[in-house]
C-alpha cells in the first residue's frame, strides 16, 4: 500500500532510534537487581503504543514483572488480532564476551548488537511500529489488540493468571507473535510448531562436609564424579534418553511430513562451519532439521559444585549441582515428563550420595496449523513483500503461553518471526538485521489487511 510504503520510508530514522532507546533498558527478567529497569521497560512500551495510536494502553501489575496490554478498535464487527511478545531479556553474561556494551546498542554491518535485539524488543517493537503505520494512516483493516509480558524468559508463570482473568479481554480471533526465526532473509519461512520444555535442578550430596580430597580421596564417593556418571548414563550409545518412559507418547511424522521438513534449504557442512564443530552429534535415525524441529531433548546447562575460583584447591566437596532442561514434542506434557524424570534420577542415585529434584518452569510443545485462514495470510503478507513462497518449519525453541492461548482463550496462533538463527539470543553478541526489522514493520500490515480480508 502506497500510503503505509509512504509513512515508512519517511519514519524510518526514527523508528531505528526508538528501537535503539528501547535497547539501552536492561530489563532483564532473571535478576532481581533489575527490577526497576523491568519496570521502566513496561512504561517505556506503554507510552510507545498510546503514541502509535493505541486507544487504550496500561501496565498490568503482576505478582512478577508487569504485563503491558493496549487496544486499538476501529469497529467491533472487524475481526480481532491478539498480538503477543515479550520485552523482557536474558542475562547478558558473560559480559567479558561481547564486543560492545550488552545495553549500549552500536549498529555494525547493518546490525543491531544489543541484547534484545531480536529476542525480542526488536521484534515485538515492529509490531509497534506496524500499527502506528496503520493508524496515522487511517488504514487499520482490523481491530488489533496488544500483549507484551516482562517473564516470557523465566517462564511467564504468572501470564497464565493474566489469561484466566482477562478472557473477555483478550477477545480475538487469532494470536500473532514475532519471536521465532526464520531460514533467511533470501529463504523465508514460517515456524509451524514449537517444542514444549521441563526445566529441572538437581542437588548430590556425598559426604555431610567438604573432605580433603587427599585424607579422604578414594574412600568416600565425590558427588560431582557421581553427578556427572548419572547424567552421561541418562542418553544411550544412540544418543536416546533412557528415561523410562520417555518416549512414550511421541509420534513419529508420516514419511510425507518428513519429506517436506528435509526439503527445506539446509547444509550440514555450512552449519558445522559456522558452530566451529568438527562432527554433528544427536539421536540416530534422525537429520539435524528433524532433531530440532521434531524430537524431545534432555541437556545440562549448568553444572557446579566443589572449586572453581583461582589456582587450585584440593576439595573432595559434599555437594555437586545441575540445571537440566528437555525439550518436549507433540503429546508429551512438561508435567509427566518431569515427574519421569524425578523418580528415574532417584532411582538411578548410588547409596553413596543423596539426591534432591526440584522441577522448575515448564511449557507444552504446540503445532500450528498450516492450512488456516491466518496461516494463509501471513504466507501471502510474505509473499507480497518477500516475493516468495515462505517454508513452513519446525522450531526447536519454546515459548510457553502459546499452548495456553489455545487452552485458556479458544485462539489459534501464527509465529510471525523475521529472526535468523545465527542471530545469537541468549549468547554474547546478540544481534538483529536493520533489514529484517525494516521488512517486519512492511510484512505485519499485510498480515492484518488479508487476515480481514478472509475473516
Ligand atoms: N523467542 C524464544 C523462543 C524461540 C527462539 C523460538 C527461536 C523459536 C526460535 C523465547 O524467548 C525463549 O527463549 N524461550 C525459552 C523458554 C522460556 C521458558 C525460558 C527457550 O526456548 O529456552
Ligand atoms: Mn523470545
Ligand atoms: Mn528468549
Amino acid at each position: 500500500m502506497q500510503a503505509w510504503t509512504e509513512y515508512q520510508t519517511l519514519n524510518k530514522d526514527r523508528f531505528l532510534d526508538e528501537l535503539l532507546d528501547l535497547l539501552r533498558i536492561p530489563s532483564v527478567s532473571a535478576d532481581s537487581k533489575y527490577k526497576d529497569d523491568v519496570k521502566r521497560c513496561a512504561e517505556a512500551v506503554k507510552e510507545h503504543l498510546l503514541k502509535a495510536g493505541c486507544d487504550t494502553a496500561e501496565v498490568c501489575p503482576t505478582p512478577g514483572h508487569p504485563i503491558v496490554f493496549g487496544q486499538k478498535i476501529v469497529d467491533p464487527k472487524l475481526p480481532t488480532v491478539l498480538v503477543y511478545g515479550h520485552y523482557d531479556v536474558q542475562p547478558a553474561d558473560p559480559v567479558n564476551l561481547w564486543t560492545s556494551g550488552p545495553f549500549e546498542p552500536v549498529i555494525k554491518d547493518g546490525k543491531i548488537f544489543a541484547r534484545g535485539a531480536c529476542d525480542d524488543k526488536g521484534q515485538m517493537f515492529m509490531h509497534i511500529k506496524a500499527l502506528e503505520v496503520m493508524a496515522k494512516t487511517n488504514t487499520m483493516p482490523c481491530n488489533i489488540k496488544i500483549m507484551i509480558e516482562g517473564e516470557e524468559e523465566v517462564g511467564s508463570s504468572n501470564l497464565g493468571k493474566f489469561l484466566e482473568d482477562n478472557v473477555d479481554r483478550l477477545k480475538a480471533d487469532i494470536v500473532l507473535v514475532s519471536d521465532t526465526s526464520m531460514i533467511s532473509m533470501e529463504t523465508p519461512s514460517i515456524e509451524s510448531g514449537l517444542r514444549g520444555l521441563a526445566y529441572m535442578e538437581v542437588e548430590v550430596t556425598g559426604p555431610n562436609r567438604d573432605l580433603h580430597s587427599g585424607v579422604y580421596g578414594g574412600a568416600v564417593a565425590n558427588p560431582i564424579n557421581i553427578l556427572c556418571k548419572m547424567i552421561a548414563s541418562m542418553h544411550d550409545e544412540n544418543n536416546h534418553i533412557t528415561i523410562p518412559g520417555f518416549y512414550d507418547k511421541v509420534q513419529d511424522l508420516t514419511e510425507g511430513e518428513r519429506k517436506a521438513l528435509n526439503n527445506a534449504p539446509f547444509n550440514l557442512d555450512e552449519y558445522k562451519k559456522e558452530l566451529g564443530v568438527k562432527d554433528n552429534w544427536g539421536e540416530k535415525g534422525y537429520t539435524t532439521l528433524e532433531r530440532t524441529g521434531t524430537r524431545p531433548t534432555l541437556d545440562v546447562n549448568g553444572i557446579w559444585g566443589g572449586y572453581t575460583g583461582e589456582g587450585a584447591k584440593t576439595v573432595l566437596p559434599s555437594k555437586a549441582y545441575a540445571k537440566i532442561s528437555m525439550r518436549l514434542v507433540p503429546h508429551q506434557t512438561s508435567k509427566e515428563i518431569s515427574d519421569m524424570f524425578t523418580s528415574y534420577f532417584e532411582s538411578i542415585a548410588p547409596d553413596y550420595v543423596q539426591v534432591k529434584v526440584t522441577a522448575h518452569h515448564g511449557g507444552e510443545p504446540v503445532v500450528t496449523p498450516t492450512n488456516s485462514h491466518a496461516y494463509k495470510a501471513a504466507e501471502k503478507a510474505i509473499q507480497t513483500t518477500f516475493g516468495k513462497d515462505p517454508i513452513p518449519t519446525r522450531g526447536g525453541g519454546s515459548i510457553p503461553i502459546i499452548a495456553l492461548f489455545e487452552r485458556t482463550l479458544g485462539l489459534k496462533t501464527v509465529l510471525l518471526g523475521f529472526g535468523l538463527d545465527n542471530d545469537n539470543i541468549h549468547s554474547p553478541n546478540e544481534k538483529y538485521d536493520v533489514f529484517n526489522y525494516y521488512k517486519g514493520i512492511e510484512t505485519i500490515p499485510y498480515f492484518h489487511k488479508f487476515f480481514a480480508e478472509q475473516g
